[in-house]
């Protein structure tokens, strides 16, 4: 009875660890063969996420489409992609150059990638401008520009794709927003503004295409660790437990979700802390609470460093 008891903790550790490993496995496997052979447009594939979503599409056996505005920097990417990943089970990506905010490219580029492969499978639109500024300094032109960039942009591209998928009747367009999209925040107006325009967009849609078997999706996070050199990642156990708050989430983390997201048809993702999760109840239920907790920020921070 004694020996059972001392045996039975680690048995019980190594059971659990075994059936995670089966579970990873089988994960993985399956995002594999969600992806495997399908055509899969991102735009900005350069950027923290964007690169790792192509690192994970293309090691998944996705025939990709990698779109960004830097060439140096898309061959650079190619250059890591095709390194390291196995070439008898990978596709060679295609590379494009893409400004999303004008217009008529976005158009040429969404006809060349039909031309090339005869369809999409998945777009992740992921592209977007930052900008936070007071609303005063922000020019018309400026807002404009971030309009294009966020709304029109993305919108464009799947608007000139979605024809395809439906006469296909399959397809998925994925939208990378922000919670900002569903909340306003001081100083960010003309990103909060492209990020509930855009997310207003994709919610119609969605209805509309379901019947055509064209699966919408949406994954909104609050902060991304986007830059290599951003935040310090130290390694405590309070940081790792914490290091979500403090830090933001890793690119990495978002494009697993992404993954999981096309993987399992996924409609809506937020990927929240409680307190900006609560904030968005707040934000619904006791509307003016939320705007008097927001605009007594504002008054602690008379001067707001500006970012572009
Ligand atoms: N970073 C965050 O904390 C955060 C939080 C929540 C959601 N998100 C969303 O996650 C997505 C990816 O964000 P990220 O942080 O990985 O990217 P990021 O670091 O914000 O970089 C933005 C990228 O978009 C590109 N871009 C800007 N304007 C463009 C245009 N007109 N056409 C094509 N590309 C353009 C930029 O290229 P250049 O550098 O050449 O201008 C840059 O590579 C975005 O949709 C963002 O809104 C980000």
């Amino acid at each position: 009875m004694g020996v059972m008891a001392v045996l039975m903790l680690p048995l019980l550790l190594l059971g659990v660890s075994g059936l995670l490993f089966i579970y990873q496995e089988v994960s993985r496997l399956w995002s594999k063969s969600a992806v495997q052979n399908k055509v899969v447009v991102i735009t900005d594939a350069i950027s923290g996420l964007g690169k790792e979503c192509a690192r994970l599409f293309h090691a998944g056996g996705a025939r990709l489409v990698l779109c960004a505005k830097n060439w140096e920097r898309l061959e650079n990417l190619y250059d890591t992609l095709v390194n390291v990943a196995d070439p008898s089970k990978t596709f060679t990506p295609k590379l494009i150059l893409l400004d999303l905010s004008d217009i008529s490219c976005v158009q040429d580029v969404a006809k060349d990638v039909l031309d090339c492969y005869g369809c999409v499978d998945i777009l992740i639109n992921n592209a977007s401008v930052k900008l936070k500024a007071p609303a005063h300094k922000i020019s018309l032109e400026l807002d404009t520009k971030i309009m294009d960039a966020n709304y029109f942009g993305p919108i464009t591209l799947t608007k000139a794709l979605l024809p395809n998928m439906i006469s296909r009747r399959t397809g998925q367009i994925v939208l990378v927003n922000n919670i900002q999209g569903k909340f306003g925040i001081p100083f960010r107006t003309a990103y909060a503004a492209s990020k509930h325009a855009a997310l207003g967009f994709f919610d119609c849609l969605r209805a509309e295409v379901e019947e055509y078997d064209v699966v919408v999706s949406t994954v909104s996070p609050t902060f991304i660790r986007s830059y290599p050199g951003q935040g310090n990642w130290e390694p405590s156990i309070w940081k790792y437990f914490f290091r979500k708050l403090t830090y933001g989430v890793h690119p990495v983390e978002v494009a697993e979700e992404v993954m999981r997201t096309v993987r399992r048809k996924k409609q809506e993702v937020f990927m929240a802390n409680p307190i900006p999760k609560a904030a968005l109840y707040i934000r619904t239920f006791l509307p003016e609470f939320f705007f008097a907790v927001v605009a007594c920020g504002v008054k602690e921070q008379l001067h707001v460093p500006e970012e572009s």
